[in-house]
């Protein structure tokens, strides 16, 4: 396994090197499914906002400019204490990891790789709670009982990876007696790579277990705003263990700005901005939150372009004879039936322009499935054509 991943780039949107992987030209044309960002690319106005806001890179961001934290504190219903703007959502994964430095954590799988990776990084021994079932469900009572620090008869595993994200550890254990309660759970809301989203009053019963057990519940929202549930927001007021992790990045197809934001009470965002790097979100990222988040107009424009796929394009896929779980994201799982058959489906699918995103470095999907983007309905229908190619080959 440990030589699939080596060979896989962890993440999508990795055009050049799946292209090299499989002896394509570094020009060949793609649409990219493996990256999930809104098609409707950035908003118009930027170009000319970023033309405009050249000079500030001549002056380092004011680390008092509370201007950000109130733009997102006026949409959010908050006040500015509880939002700490950050370096994408991956910073913020990375300091909710912090939180809990050499603490015990739970990770739900399969999910974002970056959760297992954060807590490596910040010396948290890590937990699996495998989603169960065709339509990735959490068992709520197992998780409970993890959070308590109860030894399940199960087997279960840690893994730690290098920062190649090469290497992967797997050790059993079982039965070694009570331990301590976890620090930190880590959820993903829709989940990244199922798209299915734990519903609220499953988040609430988890928050009530954790205020017991002094666990703290991470929820990452990245991809909230495609879905057509609420966000937790409401939650925080009641909540001193919640913490909610954002981007704006997948919403404003701005992954090269890096922009992000954490939501959590007053004590808990002071501590997060304590072990913040200095300067590290830069001006244009800081200057672009209120103009982003006034964007009504990309908004509806979004919304109206989500209608028009979800759930059709899954529904369509599935037509073809595929498994697709119902998803509340802007990407869908498929299943390929075995590793080997996904490998020949993503070969296929790269040689006719297409990029789809292996699942080998998702626990628990193992290389079998593959994960897409709902892009624009053009793109969606030379998806939906190869992939009636495919199952007629
Ligand atoms: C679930 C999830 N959270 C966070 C991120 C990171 O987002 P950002 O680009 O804002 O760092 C990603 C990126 O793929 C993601 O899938």
């Amino acid at each position: 396994m440990t030589s699939w991943i080596a060979n896989w780039p962890a993440h999508g949107g990795r055009r050049a090197a799946l292209l090299a992987r499989f002896g394509l030209p570094s020009d060949y044309p793609l649409i990219d499914f493996s990256a999930n960002l809104n098609p409707l690319g950035p908003p118009a106005w930027l170009s000319d906002w970023l033309t405009g806001a050249a000079d500030r890179l001549a002056v380092y961001p004011n680390p008092d400019d509370d201007a950000p934290a109130q733009a997102i504190a006026a949409q959010q219903g908050l006040t500015p204490e509880q939002v700490l703007v950050t370096n994408g959502g991956a910073e913020a994964i990375y300091l909710a990891a912090a939180l809990h430095a050499g603490g015990r954590a739970l990770v739900v799988e399969p999910t974002f790789s970056e959760y297992r990776l954060a807590c490596a990084h910040y010396g948290l021994s890590v937990e699996s709670l495998a989603l169960r079932g065709e339509a990735f469900e959490l068992d709520v009572d197992a998780a409970e009982r993890a959070m308590e620090g109860a030894v399940e008869s199960a087997v279960e595993r840690t893994e730690e990876r290098t920062e190649e994200r090469t290497e992967e550890r797997t050790e059993e254990r079982t039965g070694e007696g009570a331990r301590a309660p976890a620090s930190v759970l880590f959820l993903c809301r829709p989940n990244n790579p199922t798209g299915t989203l734990l519903p609220f009053e499953t988040i609430e019963r988890l928050l009530a277990r954790g205020f017991e057990t002094g666990t703290t519940v991470v929820v990452d929202e990245a991809f909230i705003d495609f879905s057509d549930e609420g966000a937790l927001t409401p939650l925080l007021a009641s909540a001193p263990n919640l913490v909610l992790l954002r981007s704006l990045t997948k919403l404003y197809d701005l992954p090269g700005l890096r922009l992000g934001y954490l939501l959590a009470s007053p004590s808990l965002v002071r501590r997060a901005r304590d072990l913040q790097m200095p300067w590290s979100v830069n001006a244009l990222a800081l200057g672009l939150v209120a103009p982003l988040l006034a964007d009504a107009d990309y908004l509806s424009r979004t919304r109206t372009w989500l209608a028009d796929v979800r759930p059709g394009m899954p529904e369509a896929v599935r037509a073809l004879g595929y498994a697709v779980p119902a998803t509340q994201a802007n990407f869908m799982l498929l299943d390929c039936g075995d590793a080997a058959e996904a490998e020949a489906l993503f070969a296929f699918l790269l040689r006719r322009g297409l990029l789809s995103r292996h699942t080998h470095n998702f626990p628990g999907l193992d290389g079998r499935w593959l994960r897409l983007a709902l892009r624009d309905s053009a793109d969606n229908a030379v998806l939906l054509e190869a992939l009636a190619a495919w199952r007629r080959a």
